[in-house]
Order: structure tokens, then C-alpha cells, then sequence
């Protein structure tokens, strides 16, 4: 492949018949696998939460997230079917990336959150980071199967994100801005590590075949822009965090 593939100008064949080279499938296939994997485990973590989270009146929202979660994951893992690669296989495949900072974020989410303040944290570190990641990226990927299961994702995830937004701010009223804050200093960290880290030779290969269109490093300051001023006229104070990837809290 010499010059960067148009947004959906690759189809499931062209994969299959070996025509856009073993690299492509490669990259594509990882980069499938780690996207159907986020998805699983965001529905998981709101599934956990239909059980740990006490208010009544968020159960509908969250089955209807939950459900939606599942949707975004089944049609990732049926695009990796189509390229011979079962759900069992695809997940096993990432047994050393579920370890990284940059799966934390849905780790957590799907095994530790517990309350309604991680319920809040959650969304703003994964649907928000969701959306960035599938409407700047994936939208337009040169492999149009995700293209086209981006563009059925993404006004889910934009409703899921304003979900965050109105829970970080029911959070503030309930818990006060100090635990909210404290909260953040834990998860933004997280949420910005959940793009994974800046410039790696396997996102140049991403941008070179179409699959990616921003490096994750710029993502991830397009995350703290967005979520910043948000977050600011809540009253709430962005944590400092270190520059290099794995980022912390400073
Ligand atoms: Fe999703
Ligand atoms: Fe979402």
C-alpha cells in the first residue's frame, strides 16, 4: 500500500483475498480487537452498575446503556467474524493489553466501581473518550465496516456522554465538589491513559493505512479541552496530570 486508503474504501474481501496485504489485516485486526474489547467491558461496567447503584430512577437509563454497549460490542466482534476471527480468540489476543494503563479505565469500570460517583467517572472516562475515539477516528476509517458500525455508534455515545455530564453534575450536588474532585484526580488520569500512549509505531501504521486519523496523544488533548471547560463551570478543578504516558495525577 503506497498512499493512504480513502475513508471506507475497504471492504471485508478485499481483506479476506489478501489484496490490501497481511500488514493491513493485521493492524486492522488488532485495532478491531482492542475497540469490540472497550465496548464489552463499558456494557459490563453498566451492568455491574444496574446491580451496585442504589437510585431507583437510574435503572432505565442504565439498562438502555447497558444494552446499547452490547449492541456497539457485538457489532465490533461481527466485523471480526467476518475476517475469520471468533470473540473468544479476539479477546485472547489481548490478554497482555487488558494489563496496560490503557485499559484501566473499562477494567475498572467493569470490575471495581461500586458507587454512584464511579458510575459518574466512568461515563465522563469512557463514553466521552468513546466518542472522541469513534467520531474523529473510526468514522472515517479506510476499512468501511468500521466506518459504517462508527457512524451506528456514534449518537449513542453522544447521549451517552451527555449521561456523564448530568451525572458528574448530580454528583456534585449530592457529594460536594471536594469528593468529585478527588474523584477526578483519580479517573481523569485513567481516562486520558484509555487512548493509549502517544506516537507508537503501531498507530503510524493506523494513520498510514486509513484506520486512525489522529495520533492518541492529540486525542487525548482534545479530551482535556472538551472536558475541561465542562467540568469548570460545574466548579470542579481539572487535576494536573504528568505529560508523559502512563499519565498520573500530580
Ligand atoms: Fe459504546
Ligand atoms: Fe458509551
Amino acid at each position: 500500500m503506497t498512499r493512504r486508503p480513502s475513508p471506507a474504501s475497504i471492504e471485508a474481501e478485499e481483506v479476506r483475498s489478501g489484496r490490501t496485504g497481511p500488514h493491513y489485516a493485521r493492524v486492522l485486526i488488532r485495532l478491531l480487537c482492542a475497540h469490540a474489547l472497550a465496548e464489552k467491558l463499558t456494557a459490563r461496567g453498566y451492568e455491574r452498575a444496574l446491580v451496585l447503584v442504589q437510585d431507583p430512577e437510574l435503572r432505565p437509563v442504565l439498562e438502555k446503556n447497558a444494552a446499547e454497549e452490547r449492541r456497539h460490542a457485538t457489532l465490533l466482534y461481527g466485523a471480526l467474524a467476518e475476517l475469520g476471527m471468533s470473540e473468544s480468540a479476539a479477546d485472547r489476543s489481548l490478554v497482555a493489553l487488558l494489563k496496560a494503563p490503557s485499559f484501566e479505565a473499562p477494567r475498572h469500570f467493569a470490575e471495581r466501581s461500586c458507587d454512584e460517583l464511579d458510575l459518574a467517572m466512568a461515563s465522563l472516562s469512557l463514553d466521552m473518550t468513546g466518542m472522541i475515539m469513534i467520531g474523529v477516528n473510526y468514522r472515517d476509517s479506510s476499512y468501511a465496516p468500521h466506518a459504517r458500525a462508527a457512524q451506528a455508534i456514534l449518537d449513542e455515545e453522544a447521549e451517552h456522554g451527555m449521561f456523564a455530564m448530568e451525572r458528574v453534575a448530580a454528583a456534585v450536588e449530592c457529594g460536594g465538589r471536594e469528593r468529585v474532585n478527588a474523584a477526578l484526580r483519580e479517573w481523569l488520569p485513567r481516562a486520558v491513559n484509555f487512548f493509549g500512549p502517544p506516537g507508537t509505531g503501531f498507530t503510524y501504521d493506523c494513520l498510514r493505512f486509513g484506520l486512525k486519523a489522529k495520533d492518541n496523544g492529540e486525542l487525548g488533548e482534545l479530551y482535556l479541552a472538551m472536558v475541561g471547560r465542562r467540568l469548570q463551570q460545574l466548579g470542579l478543578t481539572m487535576p494536573k496530570l504528568t505529560a508523559e504516558y502512563p499519565h498520573a495525577a500530580l
